[in-house]
């Protein structure tokens, strides 16, 4: 028997290349989602699902007794900005409510976990580019307010436990079965709409900068910091600009859509670009790919999707 590891939020984007990963790596993996935002068709067919809401302590607590893993990443979150904006109390919620009920759980039993933070939504516009993990977070939104006191929660019970947790604070991750009907995930977004020959909105007038990184590339860095301890950027260290993004699309796409420029929108930060030096010298992982072939592929795989799932954007 292999071992069993627990990914909360595994019928999400990341979360169902992470499951899929470990299932390759031989794991035995059990997916706890409640598919607010996932999908039962994201995940492999070798993995099994339980339907949770992780704000729910007491079935949080029954299934991850049961299951009995060597290891939990914790990717399950309310993880949209505007959201958090419209509902901070929900935010809350899920966001910090629902990750103390996975780290108790998890290291009762003595049970390492990796938590997926954002290293995009934390350290504020004032923040130094690109940022270590030394700044001081002083997020703009709701939701970096709430992954930055849920980070503090997996520190805290690190040293009451003495199981050793991850923070991995992720920049802006793409790659296929991203959603392209959320507010982020920009390349899937453009892609859609670029696929169905639409004008998409470009907020900021396409002046924001990104750190973008390919979800492979991410789920190599979940893995390798499930057993450490810490807290690691987990981006590329390059800062794009958003219509410098539509670009490179367009010339994949092979379109020249004129895009509606428009302003920033509440709790959106204007630039943002991390400082991957401690992830590269403490748990020696690097993203391997490049942005113009990482965008080639993911624009193919979504094409893919859209033409087989759910057709064209309203
Ligand atoms: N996508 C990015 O660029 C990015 C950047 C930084 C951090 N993150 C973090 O990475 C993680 C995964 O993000 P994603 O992009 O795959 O998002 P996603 O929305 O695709 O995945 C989140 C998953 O969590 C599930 N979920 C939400 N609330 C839940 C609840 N209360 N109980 C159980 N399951 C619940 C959803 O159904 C979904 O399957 C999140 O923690 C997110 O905050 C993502």
């Amino acid at each position: 028997m292999g071992k069993t590891a627990i990914v909360t939020g595994g019928a999400g984007f990341i979360g169902s290349h992470l499951v899929d990963a470990l299932v390759g790596q031989g794991w035995q993996v059990t997916a706890i989602d409640d598919l607010s935002s996932g999908k039962r068709e994201n995940l492999n067919a070798a993995a099994s699902l339980r339907e949770i809401d992780i704000v729910d302590g007491e079935a949080l607590a029954e299934a991850i007794e049961q299951e009995r893993p060597s290891a939990v990443w914790h990717l399950a979150a309310q993880a949209s900005v505007t959201a958090s904006v419209a509902d901070p109390r929900r935010d809350l919620l899920v966001n910090v409510l629902g990750t103390l009920n996975v780290l108790e759980s998890a290291n009762r039993l003595g049970v390492p976990v990796v938590f997926t933070s954002t290293g995009g939504a934390l350290y504020g516009d004032r923040a130094p580019l690109p940022t270590s993990e030394q700044q001081i977070p002083e997020p703009l939104a709701p939701y970096g307010a709430s992954k930055w006191a849920a980070e503090a929660y997996v520190r805290t019970w690190s040293a009451s436990s003495q199981v050793p947790n991850a923070v991995c604070r992720l920049g802006n991750v793409y790659g296929p079965r991203q959603s392209p009907h959320g507010e982020a995930g920009v390349v899937a977004i453009f892609s859609h709409h670029l696929h169905a020959g639409r004008t998409p909105k470009i907020y900021g007038h396409g002046k924001p900068t990104r750190d973008y990184i390919h979800v492979s590339d991410v789920v190599a860095a979940l893995i390798a910091c499930s057993g450490r301890s810490g807290a690691f950027n987990i981006a590329t260290a390059t800062e794009t600009d958003v219509i410098t993004l539509w670009q490179q699309l367009q010339a994949i796409a092979g379109t020249e859509i004129e895009p509606q420029l428009a302003d920033l929108r509440p709790g959106e930060l204007q630039r943002s670009c991390l400082d991957i030096g401690l992830a590269e010298s403490e748990i020696g992982w690097r993203p391997q790919v490049q942005l113009a072939d990482g965008l080639r592929e993911t624009y193919q795989a979504l094409v893919a999707e859209f033409e087989s799932r759910d057709g064209l954007p309203n």
